[in-house]
């Protein structure tokens, strides 16, 4: 079993499947202090810092949230022209100062391994936020997480999955950490929907081909979609040379009532990490999707809370702690 007590956490390829279903599990006893039916201060006087160089709301915010959920302290640097950097001060060195001053860190970084960079200069424990197109860990956790309890209403679990992935694929770290991961498990069958411009990197396609998964690489919406989970992205705009030619791709794979009816399942769950791009042109996924209980967009955001409480419970070494460290919440709550 993985040691996680002081581990960074860079990329999802350094979990098997016994270390996924500890960060799951662990996941899944944050959900009372998350839901404010009792508070947990077992991380009282540490401090986080949180370095956001990219724009962020779900991961920095619920980083945030998490950490103060079990009683610690959160320090925040967002945009690169707030920091030194932009002094030309290498991540190393940014990594040295900054870690004197935290118990841990969770850094996104526009550019790809630059994380696992700064994770060498640093003296506590570095959770990747995002690192260009390359990965997104927590995400995929959270992802994830999200479809072992949606798929728990249909008496599915992980294994024997039939999942969709739509959209930029080529860009989407989101989906690259999430592939990586699936890999993991039986059984699995992934199909690709996006512009054949913007296919999964073959280094991804491989990791499922090499597991023995069945992959199916498509540009088309019609009959690919009868699966049990969607999980939707967003076109990465940040990442083309031009706005213009994003534009040529976005609005493609537009997921709406109409669409989900013709060619889904009945119990298909639709996923997307956020934020969903709502303008008339991209409308990736409708609002009128709003009204389906199968839509799982906001509990898979609000997973994010979960699943990143556990990962600072485990990297610091207080899983095992929590229950000794309760207290009850004095304040009016509809949450629970
Ligand atoms: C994603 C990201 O930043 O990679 N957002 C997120 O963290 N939930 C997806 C995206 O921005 O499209």
């Amino acid at each position: 079993m993985m040691n996680f007590q002081g581990s960074h956490i860079l990329s999802v390829s350094q979990f098997d499947r016994d270390a996924i279903a500890r960060i799951l599990d662990v996941s899944a006893q944050m959900a009372p202090y998350a839901a404010r039916q009792k508070r947990c201060h077992v991380l009282d006087g540490a401090i986080l810092n949180n370095l956001f160089f990219e724009p962020s709301t779900r991961t920095r915010v619920s980083f945030g949230t998490a950490f103060n959920l079990l009683g610690g302290f959160v320090r925040e640097t967002v945009g690169e022209e707030n920091s030194s950097l932009s002094k030309g001060e290498s991540l190393y060195d940014t990594a040295q100062v900054i870690s004197g001053y935290s118990d841990v860190i969770a850094m996104r970084h526009p550019k790809m391994h630059s994380v696992a960079e700064f994770a060498e200069g640093s003296s506590v424990p570095v959770i990747n936020g995002g690192d260009g197109a390359n990965e997104h860990p927590t995400q995929a956790l959270l992802d994830l997480f999200t479809i072992q309890s949606e798929m728990s209403r249909f008496d599915k679990g992980l294994d024997n999955l039939d999942i969709v992935l739509m959209g930029d694929l080529k860009h989407g770290r989101t989906v690259h950490s999430l592939s990586k991961l699936l890999s993991l498990y039986k059984n699995v069958k992934v199909t690709m929907v996006s512009p054949n411009a913007l296919q999964m990197p073959d280094s991804v396609l491989s990791t499922l081909d090499n597991a023995g998964h069945q992959v199916v690489v498509t540009d088309k919406i019609a009959g690919s979609l009868a699966c049990d989970v969607i999980y939707q992205t967003r076109i990465q705009q940040e990442r083309f040379e031009s706005k213009e030619e994003a534009d040529l791709y976005r609005g493609h794979f537009s997921l709406n009532k109409q669409v989900y009816q013709q060619y889904c399942k009945n119990h298909t769950v639709i996923m997307h990490p956020l934020p969903r791009d709502s303008r008339p042109e991209a409308n990736e996924l409708d609002t009128d999707l709003n009204e389906l209980e199968n839509l799982a967009i906001f509990r898979q955001a609000q997973n994010g809370v979960l699943v990143r409480m556990a990962l600072f419970a485990l990297t610091l070494g207080v899983e095992n702690s929590l229950k000794d460290y309760e207290r009850p919440v004095n304040w009016y709550t509809n949450k629970g």
